[in-house]
């Protein structure tokens, strides 16, 4: 990855800033058991402005008239990095993370009441982590007593302020790696379709899909994989996948890897042994115009709301249709008659997080050219629901793409996955 990005990144966040500091914390270490860690992953704030993923890292921004980037890393430490790993250090902080200054991570209770201070703003992702809250509270404490000749922050504001209507748009950088988060899930995709006629277990599918996405260089899964068989795909976060699958099951596969800390999030289901009931293509059909129907509302403008609603039409009058339902259609929308069958919205923001930042503004975001959003449509037939022929009970379906708004309307980054019922099934049979 070409870390000039990341200098680029702290200068629009400084221009963003005005004046003032910026602190941020990388992401704490957990403890499983005894000296054992959960598998480390950096907070996306903090690596969007460094590229560092080390635990136990700080960094000060400071915009205005004198602009600085202070790192606070782990000291380097020879008998720890046989353990661990090699260490960036301090002098590594600044040849190769581009720091002005930098210092022992053990040194910033010292140091950072004199950073906050000659500042009226300070910047930090207030409650998010206790112990970072507790740090910068400490800091602008102490730099009232210390520095009190000085000028002292007033304005406490969110981090987020900056750096989420940033992070919300993509840039060029930012694409070219979700383009190939997305491009590993694809093959990971098809990879699990065509084991599944010969699979008896459903995470026999998962390690398909995690087998691919490491083969081929992503860092880890973006959230565990989703692997649905039979009504277990109505189950919309069933991670256990340890169900057998059953000849005549549809299987619900929502997975996606991250690559170069971006993340593909993508949905498919197919038959287990390839082919669909004519109740299952009923479903999935459905679906299918929906998503359709979803797409077609993305254009800059337009909102995440206006892409449910979309969706949300097309869901309603189809469930009316089937007779899961009592229409008529405006009724049926104004008392979510449909919840019962789709409980939750159409999509959600992509990016270094799976459910990515937005500004927040206290109205709906408006899209516009560079934002990545996700568009699922889901129906989820309960298993026991005897209001519905037999045929139809324990049926869940979603189709999940990955779409980035364009100047005139939408790119879906994911179409080579295929969607429509009849190519699965070819698909499938190859
Ligand atoms: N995989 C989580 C979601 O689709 O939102
Ligand atoms: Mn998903
Ligand atoms: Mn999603």
């Amino acid at each position: 990855m070409d870390r000039s990005v990341f200098g680029r990144r702290r200068q629009l966040v400084r221009d963003a800033m005005g004046q003032g500091a910026l602190v941020l914390f990388s992401a704490p270490e957990f403890i499983r058991n005894g000296d054992v860690h959960h598998e480390y992953r950096q907070d996306s704030d903090f690596f969007y402005l460094t590229g560092l993923d080390e635990p136990q890292s700080a960094l000060v921004i400071i915009a205005g008239a004198n602009p600085k980037f202070v790192l606070f890393v782990r000291e380097r430490d020879e008998a720890r990095e046989i353990w661990d790993g090699p260490r960036t250090g301090t002098v590594g902080a600044r040849e190769v993370f581009g720091a002005d200054e930098s210092h022992c991570i053990d040194e910033l209770a010292k140091l950072l009441p004199r950073l906050i201070s000659g500042h009226s703003r300070l910047y930090h992702r207030f409650a998010v982590v206790d112990a970072h809250d507790g740090v910068v509270m400490a800091a602008l404490r102490e730099a009232r007593v210390r520095h009190r000749r000085e000028l002292q922050p007033t304005e406490m504001i969110d981090a987020g302020a900056v750096l989420h209507p940033m992070r919300w748009r993509k840039s060029e950088s930012e694409l070219t790696s979700l383009r190939r988060a997305i491009e590993i899930t694809g093959d990971a995709h098809l990879a699990a379709m065509r084991a599944a006629p010969r699979s008896s277990y459903e995470y026999e599918l998962e390690a398909e899909l995690r087998r691919v996405f490491r083969a081929a260089g992503s860092e880890r899964s973006a959230y565990a994989p989703i692997v649905g068989s039979g009504p277990n795909a109505t189950i919309l976060h069933h991670i256990r996948n340890d169900r057998k699958i059953e000849d005549g099951d549809l299987v619900l596969i929502d997975a996606g890897c991250e690559y170069e800390y971006c993340a593909a999030d993508i949905t498919r289901t197919f038959p287990a042994n390839g082919k669909f009931t004519d109740a299952q293509r009923r479903i999935y059909d459905l679906v299918l115009r929906a998503q359709h129907a979803a797409f077609d509302a993305i254009k800059p403008g337009a909102t995440l709301d206006d892409v449910h609603a979309a969706s949300l039409h097309t869901i309603t009058e189809g469930l009316i249709e089937l007779g899961f339902i009592e229409g008529p259609l405006e009724l049926a929308l104004s008392e979510a008659r449909y919840a019962k069958y789709f409980m939750h919205r159409t999509g959600h923001y992509l990016g270094m997080d799976v459910h990515d930042v937005a500004p927040v503004t206290g109205k709906p975001a408006t899209f516009a050219p560079g934002v990545v959003i996700t568009v699922e449509p889901g129906v989820y037939v309960p298993n026991n629901d005897d209001t519905v022929p037999a045929e139809y009970r324990g049926i869940g379906v979603r189709i999940e793409d990955d779409a980035l708004v364009t100047d005139h309307g939408y790119e879906n980054l994911s179409k080579a996955i295929p969607t429509d019922a009849s190519e699965i099934e070819t698909l499938m049979a190859s």
